[in-house]
């Protein structure tokens, strides 16, 4: 046997082989009259990281407990290649769970918390030690593997948890905000460790978060959710520069929503005005009426761009290091967000710029608005 995670030594059985795809069809999930996840349907590749991203409460949790056998379905089905697997219960499932808050045994060693697992799936002893050794090493535990979780701090505890659940060598690693108990600074580390742990031992991870950043950082898809709805599926440069919709853009930094109707234009470019305002941006599917131009805060630029210019008067700048992060407002009284490295102060006017393809046109401003103050929130 060769060191790392290999397949098919565990009595669990079948479940520990690797596989080319993990697929939900159709998955619903309803709580009395309340649908938590609505219609949920994703291919996951073998060794592949996906991530669950939305607002508190849009069903992330509900969608990984589905998965794990935790809760039943209320329609749908869940299989592992050609294998129905919703129908089987959680441990004959054999996923690894990493939960937000640990769930230690509080009077186990570490090395007994990792080993607990594996006795139940009555692996014998020498192979437990073994495995136990090996998960210690992958979290670099060693000097801590005889203490208890009480002794530990909350990222070596949050890697216990991960150990645990890797010694199991799952097929499937199932992670409900693994970080969001930590600091920021172990919160960067975690996430790094978890990646390399991931592709080290090729693992397939299905992280839940309602941290941006951390999404796009880490996972190879995101699945962008709103009350049980999946609204986009892509990979972190798609998601986050072609969001689909107005709820996506807005989730995903667009912090500027500025109302317009729509003036001119054609399939590509929208012309859009309003408030004393003059747009041109990229059509995402408007034809005329009322819309919404999103813009990122980072896309301004001081200095007129593309024939897009903004006047405005700043009225807050914060410190950032680099760049100072700015609050201004338009003449009619708008506030607009933008970044730059120049040191701009209160009361200085200055015309920002941005590039057409910089400024996305949606129809629908209320999910954008909803979009961004959950992501403010959380
Ligand atoms: N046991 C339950 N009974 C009734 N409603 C529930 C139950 N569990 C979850 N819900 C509801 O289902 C919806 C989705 O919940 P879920 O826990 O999946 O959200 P989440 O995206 O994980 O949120 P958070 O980021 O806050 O953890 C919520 O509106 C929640 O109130
Ligand atoms: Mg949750």
């Amino acid at each position: 046997m060769t060191a790392g995670v290999s397949s098919g030594t565990s009595p669990a059985g079948p479940s520990t082989s690797r596989f080319a795809e993990l697929r939900l069809e159709g998955v619903g999930r309803r709580y009395g009259a309340q649908t938590a996840l609505e219609d949920f349907s994703l291919s996951i590749k073998g060794s592949e990281f996906v991530a669950l991203l939305g607002p508190s409460g849009c069903g992330k949790s509900t969608a990984l407990n589905c998965l794990a056998g935790l809760l039943p379905l209320t329609t749908g089905s869940i299989h592992l290649d050609d294998r129905r697997i919703d129908t089987l219960p959680p441990e004959r499932r054999g996923f690894g769970m990493v939960f937000q808050n640990y769930a230690l045994f509080p009077h186990m060693t570490v090395r007994k918390n990792i080993a607990f697992g594996l006795q139940m799936q009555k692996v014998a002893r020498a192979e437990v030690a073994r495995r136990v050794d090996e998960a210690v090493a992958l979290v670099q535990l060693g000097e801590h593997q005889h203490k208890m979780p009480g002794q530990l701090s909350g990222g070596q505890q949050q890697r216990v948890a991960i150990a645990r659940a890797i010694a199991l060598h799952p097929p499937v690693v199932l992670m409900d905000e693994p970080l969001s108990n930590l600091d920021a600074k172990l919160r960067l580390e975690m996430r790094m460790e978890i990646r390399r742990l991931h592709q080290d031992l090729g693992l397939t991870t299905v992280y839940v978060t309602h941290d941006q950043e951390e999404a796009l950082s880490m996972a190879d898809r995101l699945v962008v959710l709103r009350e049980g709805v999946i609204q986009q599926v892509g990979t972190p440069q798609e998601v986050y520069e072609q969001p689909v919709n107005s709820y996506v853009a807005g989730f995903m930094g667009y912090r500027n929503l500025i109302d317009v109707d729509v003036t001119g234009g054609d399939a590509e470019h929208a012309v859009v005005e309003g408030g004393g305002l003059r747009l041109t941006g990229a059509n995402r599917g408007v034809r005329s009426g009322a819309a919404v131009a999103a813009i990122r805060p980072e896309d301004l630029v001081i200095g007129e761009t593309d024939g897009n210019g903004i006047e405005v008067t700043v009225r807050i700048a914060e410190y950032h290091g680099r760049e100072l992060s700015v609050e201004a407002t338009t003449e009619q009284g708008r506030s607009i967000y933008f970044r730059t490295p120049e040191r701009v102060a209160p009361g200085d006017r200055v015309v920002l710029g941005v590039p057409r393809h910089r400024v996305l046109v949606f129809g629908d401003a209320s999910a954008a608005r909803e979009a961004v103050r959950a992501g403010l929130e959380s």
